[in-house]
């Protein structure tokens, strides 16, 4: 359907209640069901899935150092929203076993393995059937870690591309003091935004693609049908559960929790002038200031001068001063092509890109603040010394397998298996408790991949050329291109170009206070969740202290 831009205001999640408290801690009941919710003035309802039902699911406000305890519980119906390939992980997964498979993930959170809502933890409605890795109903989250933008969202096993599409994300915000008293923009002047790339039918329904596209490589008749595609495109823009919507604002400052929860997109963003008769472009409107990512406050505010990349699952946390552009109409605006980095498809048309996310309209007058100075310093972000390194893995991002059916695979792999690992493999990465590591990623691929890890958050050493690296060799730290001053805080998701090696540390229990001592089985795979439901998914896991 053709819809008009910029007809509905973009709504606010609204904040998780706790139902009562366990252990003294507050104690979330958050049921996912199917509803149908108005994405657009012109579109007929549309069936979603959403937590406490609702898309996005509702913010749970969380403390630092005060533990929450959450249960996630599934109310969704029998058969799946949209059409299930059972030709994925079908030795493992049991397709012919009546209701949905779920599980939460809070992504960005250090976390006990049995509350981290790993794919294989899945349970269906009720907890009638569990996977194997199913430990508790109730999750229990520490909150001890640096105050961030987190997010919950679906991991179930072969699944997951298809329930987050269907509504299942939500955001989880960490605060504490410290940053309080930073005096950054809150109350209604902070706004979570979630951007989604969606696709609809006429009737208002989401579309899913079930045929590999020939801008993807072409179907072939060996494929099942439905099937796998290898990445998904929406046409539309939806932010915050709203396709096209616009933004109101006062002329002053904003903080933005960005989230690309898109399936497979990049977003490069910029807020630019915007003519909403015409859909004229002009110049730029105000830039964006970070002040946050994945795992939370960045040592000082960092004006991004050129565009904002965040790959699927990454957050930015932003501040954006309005002051000078009272009255005035801007585009939040994106040039990130479908297929991101990639010769993949032959030009950026291949595939549907996305220029325009969310109209930005400034109003005239407003509860206007003079003391909108950022403070210079936001937080200490120790660095990991290189120094106390014990391991390095050598880890590759692979596209050259297939699978049964003849579709691609993106693989993971190490240096013993350079073309990559299936998800079921062994685990191969395997830290010690209380061990620095530095994982290299070589993207061998012909695109970008956001890669996350679960549990810890790492810092950017730079990256290089794949031609530059020889895994064999120590790493020269000054050759590396150094990582920009927004890449430079915690982060949890990295993206990784085509033909470069990225090089991250990482820390694997307690440093400086801020992270937990778990050990236990966790995940690491591509974010772009076509490639993590295909395969490009391990485990990795933390053994308990070597001395
Ligand atoms: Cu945001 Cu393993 O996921
Ligand atoms: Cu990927």
């Amino acid at each position: 359907p053709d819809l008009e831009k910029w007809v509905d205001e973009v709504p606010r999640p609204d904040v998780a209640e706790p139902s009562g408290t366990k252990d003294g801690q507050p104690y979330y009941e958050v049921t996912m069901r199917e509803v149908e919710q108005e994405l657009h003035r012109d579109l007929p309802l549309t069936t979603v899935w959403g937590y406490d039902g609702q898309f996005p699911g509702p913010t749970i406000e969380a403390e630092q150092g005060e533990p929450t305890y959450v249960q996630w519980t599934n109310d969704l119906p029998d058969e799946h929203l949209l059409p299930v390939d059972t030709t994925i992980h079908d030795d493992i997964i049991p397709y012919d076993m009546p209701g949905v498979r779920t599980v939460t993930h809070l992504h960005g959170g250090n976390i006990e393995s049995e509350s981290d809502g790993q794919a294989q933890a899945w349970f269906t409605r009720d907890f009638q059937e569990t996977g194997p890795k199913f430990e508790k109903k109730d999750y229990y989250y520490v909150n001890d870690q640096p105050p961030a933008t987190l997010w919950y969202h679906d991991h179930a096993l072969g699944i997951t591309r298809l329930n987050v599409y269907a509504g299942l994300a939500g955001f989880y915000l960490l605060r504490n003091d410290h940053e309080r008293n930073l005096d950054l923009p809150d109350g209604e002047y902070e706004i979570p935004l979630v951007l989604q790339d969606r696709s609809f039918n006429e009737d208002g329904s989401l579309f899913y693609p079930t045929v590999v596209s020939d801008e993807q490589g072409g179907s072939d008749d060996s494929h099942p049908d439905p099937s796998i595609v290898p990445q998904f495109y929406g046409d539309t823009s939806v932010v915050n559960g709203k396709a096209w919507p616009r933004l109101s604002v006062e002329p002053r400052s904003y903080r933005f929790r960005l989230l690309n929860g898109s399936n497979s997109r990049f977003y490069t963003l910029k807020l630019l002038q915007y003519d909403e008769s015409s859909g004229d472009i002009g110049g730029d409107g105000p830039p964006f200031v970070q002040i946050g990512n994945d795992g939370g406050l960045l040592s000082s505010p960092t004006k991004i001068d050129d565009r904002l990349e965040i790959g699927s699952s990454q957050r930015a946390d932003v501040v954006v001063d309005f002051t000078k552009y009272a009255g005035e109409t801007l585009v939040l605006h994106n040039n990130a092509p479908a297929q991101y980095r990639g010769e993949v498809g032959s030009t950026d048309d291949d595939i549907v890109s996305l220029p325009e996310i969310m109209l930005v309209d400034v109003g005239d007058t407003g509860n206007t603040r003079d003391d909108d100075q950022l403070p210079d310093k936001l937080t200490q972000v120790p660095e990991i010394p290189v120094e106390s390194v014990d391991n390095n893995r050598y880890l590759t991002l692979n596209s050259g397998a297939t699978d049964d059916y003849g579709r691609q695979l993106h693989l993971l792999g190490t240096a013993q298996d350079q073309d990559g690992l299936e998800m079921g493999a062994p685990v191969t990465e395997d830290p010690s408790l209380g061990d620095t590591e530095i994982w290299s990623f070589a993207n061998r691929s012909a695109m970008s991949h956001p890669i996350h890890l679960h549990l810890v958050h790492f810092q950017m050493l730079g990256r290089q050329s794949n031609g530059d690296y020889d895994p064999e060799d120590k790493i020269d730290l000054d050759a590396l291109e150094t990582p920009e001053p927004y890449e430079r805080g915690w982060n949890d998701v990295i993206t990784v170009d085509p033909g470069e090696v990225v090089h991250v540390i990482v820390h694997f229990g307690e440093h400086d206070g801020l992270f937990n001592d778990q050990t236990g089985t966790y995940m690491w795979h591509c974010h772009m969740v076509e490639h993590e439901d295909h395969d490009m998914m391990r485990p990795f896991e933390v053994r308990p202290r070597s001395d």
